[in-house]
């Protein structure tokens, strides 16, 4: 017997036995019932499921006693219950949900784990709220500094990003609810979003940013995707044939249902044939117009058929919630507020502690709280997605709850709100009534506020000054300006470090700032994220050194945003003279008192950095960073003892095993995250200088040394080769680094592939 056919007669007992189920053939238990429904189907009623019935629903089949399917957002946390035909909150009181930390925060912790549990509490609360599909996680690359969304997503580097995704899908999944992973695909800019065309070559998106997409459908089996409002190599991704119909469908074998992002289908014929399901909002694309196509044959009815089948599988998948088992009280739970607090308390990152402030000493009595991120809230806002939490905790209110006996505390806002075009459409009246928020982003800092702040702090024991974004800033639908600190923040820092050397700065922000001037005059910095509701008592536990900081970044800080590669290779922002749609750059608009309509006109993003995103580049153009990737300190030292590898060559199908110690030299418990790195030695195909292959996060006592050991699977180390279109390894010989962060690499090992 050949080779092959010993292989096929494997898979054919295998499949025979029913062991050979991936996640994505799971969804097609019920094809066969399915299939009988649609059979007895008119196309009209077919239709009907191929587009919203309200904003947040599409039609199931009433004939049939099929429910309709409820859509949420997503992604961090259960969004409350808006009006049947928009956004606007329908006024309920019971619709309230766990504000978990968002994308960035998650992703801050390293930890499968923690997205597993966090999506499980996502399912469960978007169960009790009587919801089928969450719209998240939202897994795009982190591609640049001032991306509005940021904050939403998980990483610059795809595994990270991967792997999370997968960790959270598999939670929502196996709490009963249906994942929809976003924004498929390369929507990594909200400037002309609804517009833009991408320009990427294959290598880089199936290297880069297909791979979260990819493991979320292969390993996690997600059951929805959400096609995104930009194009891709011409084409706009909710008709997009080759992200939908080969990758997604051929490629990848995915089976569940696929929903255009709102407001992102754009044509009848390409929608029906080239992959979409359901069209988000509206039915003028998939609705009549798609009978009538059918009817004269421009559309087979087949492809109406596969739609429909397509969103069964989901629906038959996900138990439908009569309407009398749910919204009966809040939806947050008591185990989804815990997952928040132990993402939030192993997400918060210090960036710099000399000097060592932190963990705040005993002898610290007066502790002057500056700033008003300090008590902003980031539960919603913005124009991106949000949740009404039952509750949230600022910062200044997790560091007066859990602050020690004999501990003073005082507060000063510093500097003004800033509310962009959110204060300019209520009404040049607004500002007016409302002193405290300023109009425009870098106003100079209000003397009489500065001088508050300077009092408090010229008197304290020690200054925890609260600086950073907020969700007006960082936001869906338009991208920031540039990193830039806003509201005269900097000189803000310089004169609080003037008057009070005793000062750590606390970021709270879901993406990177230029930190070149607060960095020279505060000693002890730390990334503080949009942590959920718990976010405060959380930090509060970590400043007072009730636990130790374990966050590590998932995206660079650079010294300069000029640096980054989109900026430095002048891909964007693209040059053209025109407003975007789908909210984009609204701000300047606003703050220049003109109100012009936004329209669409499309402009193209050329990623020419290729691979060399984040980390890839700065590391292997030399250029310096702020706080690199992965980088995050502790109240400990950690060692790491010499690393080995299971072996010293290694074939295709092999896993490398890397083993390596680390011993907690301080006198505390701390995790640490552990991040394994690949450097290829003597390639001749073009890399990234390294690449992320493996991490591990690790609880180690005070003074325990642990032995760990990190997987490879040698898969994960192919490339893709565009003659053959396929994966592809590349042999020889690789140097793999073990360290506490990408430029912090403490052991390495060479091997043979
Ligand atoms: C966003 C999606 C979101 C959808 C529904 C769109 O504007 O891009 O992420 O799920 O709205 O709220």
């Amino acid at each position: 017997m050949k080779k092959n056919s010993i292989f096929l007669s494997l898979a054919l007992v295998v499949a025979a036995c029913g062991q050979a189920t991936t996640p994505q053939e799971r969804l097609t238990a019920h094809d066969g019932e399915i299939n009988k429904i649609i059979a007895q189907m008119s196309l009209e009623e077919k239709v009907e499921m191929l587009h919203s019935k309200t904003n947040m629903s599409s039609e199931g089949v009433p004939r049939f006693g099929i429910q309709d399917i409820k859509y949420a957002d997503g992604p961090f946390g259960i969004r409350e219950e808006g009006v049947p035909h928009g956004f606007q909150s329908a006024g309920w009181v019971t619709d309230s949900a766990t504000y978990f930390p968002t994308g960035s925060a998650l992703a801050a912790t390293w930890s499968k784990e923690l997205a597993y549990k966090y999506g499980q509490g996502m399912g469960a609360e978007a169960r009790r709220r009587g919801k089928d599909i969450i719209l998240g996680p939202a897994v795009n690359i982190q591609r640049l500094p001032v991306g509005g969304r940021t904050y939403e997503y998980f990483s610059e580097d795809p595994m990270l990003a991967a792997v999370l995704g997968v960790g959270y899908v598999q939670g929502v999944q196996d709490a009963g609810t249906a994942a929809c992973v976003k924004h498929y695909a390369l929507n990594n800019q909200e400037l002309n979003r609804g517009s833009v065309n991408v320009v990427c070559d294959e290598r880089t998106m199936r290297e880069i940013y297909l791979k979260p997409f990819e493991a979320t459908v292969k390993e996690a089996g997600a059951m929805a995707i959400m096609p995104a409002y930009n194009k891709v190599n011409g084409f706009y991704c909710s008709e997009n044939e080759v992200l939908l119909n080969q990758i997604l469908r051929k490629e990848w074998g995915f089976r569940g249902l696929t929903v255009s992002d709102w407001g992102g289908t754009h044509s009848t014929m390409g929608a029906a044939l080239h992959g979409l399901d359901v069209q988000m909002t509206g039915d003028n694309y998939l609705g009549p117009a798609l009978i009538d196509s059918v009817k004269v044959g421009k559309v087979p009815e087949s492809v109406v058929d596969d739609k429909v089948r397509e969103i069964l599988r989901v629906r038959f998948a996900i138990e439908a919630i009569p309407d009398d088992k749910c919204n009966l009280e809040t939806a947050s739970l008591p185990e989804s507020r815990a997952t928040a607090y132990e993402v939030a308390s192993k997400s918060i990152t210090l960036l710099k502690n000399e000097g060592g402030l932190l963990p705040i000493k005993k002898d610290v009595k007066k502790i002057a709280v500056i700033g008003r991120n300090a008590i902003a809230l980031t539960q919603s806002g913005g124009m991106g997605a949000g949740v009404k939490s039952v509750y949230e905790v600022s910062p200044l209110q997790g560091l007066q709850n859990k602050k020690p006996e004999g501990v003073e505390i005082s507060y000063a806002p510093a500097y003004k709100d800033y509310m962009g075009m959110f204060a300019f459409w209520r009404g040049p009246e607004f500002l007016k009534n409302h002193p405290e928020i300023s109009a425009e982003i870098d106003a100079p800092a209000d003397p009489e506020m500065l001088a508050e702040a300077l009092a408090l702090a010229k008197d304290a024991d020690l200054v925890i000054y609260f600086f950073g974004t907020n969700k007006s800033i960082e936001t869906e639908g338009s991208d920031r300006e540039n990193i830039n600190l806003p509201l005269d923040q900097e000189r803000i820092a310089e004169e609080l470090a003037a008057v009070n050397p005793n000062i750590v700065g606390v970021m709270i922000s879901g993406g990177p700032c230029d930190l070149v001037r607060v960095e020279k005059c505060i000693p002890t910095l730390v990334q503080g994220w949009w942590n959920g509701l718990e976010g405060g008592n959380a930090l509060a536990d970590v400043l007072y050194g009730n636990i130790a900081p374990s966050g590590k970044l998932p995206f660079t800080f650079p010294v300069r945003l000029a640096d980054s590669p989109a900026y430095a290779l002048d891909n964007y922002p693209q040059k053209s003279e025109i407003e975007g749609d789908l909210f984009g750059n609204m701000y300047r608009q606003d703050v220049s008192g003109q109100r012009k309509r936004p329209r669409a006109v499309s402009s193209t993003a050329y990623y020419s950095e290729g691979s060399l995103v984040g980390y890839r580049w700065f590391d292997t153009k030399n250029v310096p960073v702020m706080y690199a990737f992965g980088h995050g300190l502790s109240y400990v030292d950690f060692a790491y003892g010499a690393v080995k590898t299971d072996k010293a060559s290694y074939k295709e199908d092999d896993t490398i095993k890397v083993t390596f110690d680390i011993t907690n030299e301080g006198g505390m418990a701390a995790d640490e995250v552990a991040q394994v790195y690949v450097h290829r030695v003597d390639a001749t195909v073009e890399w990234p200088f390294k690449e992320l292959k493996g991490f591990t996060r690790q609880t180690i006592n005070a003074g325990e040394k642990k032995v760990v050991t990190v997987e490879i699977p040698v898969r994960d180390l192919r490339y893709w080769d565009t003659v053959s279109g396929d994966w592809k390894l590349e042999h020889g010989k690789i140097d793999i680094l073990v360290g506490s962060a990408s430029d912090d690499i403490r052991q390495s090992v060479s091997v043979e592939i």
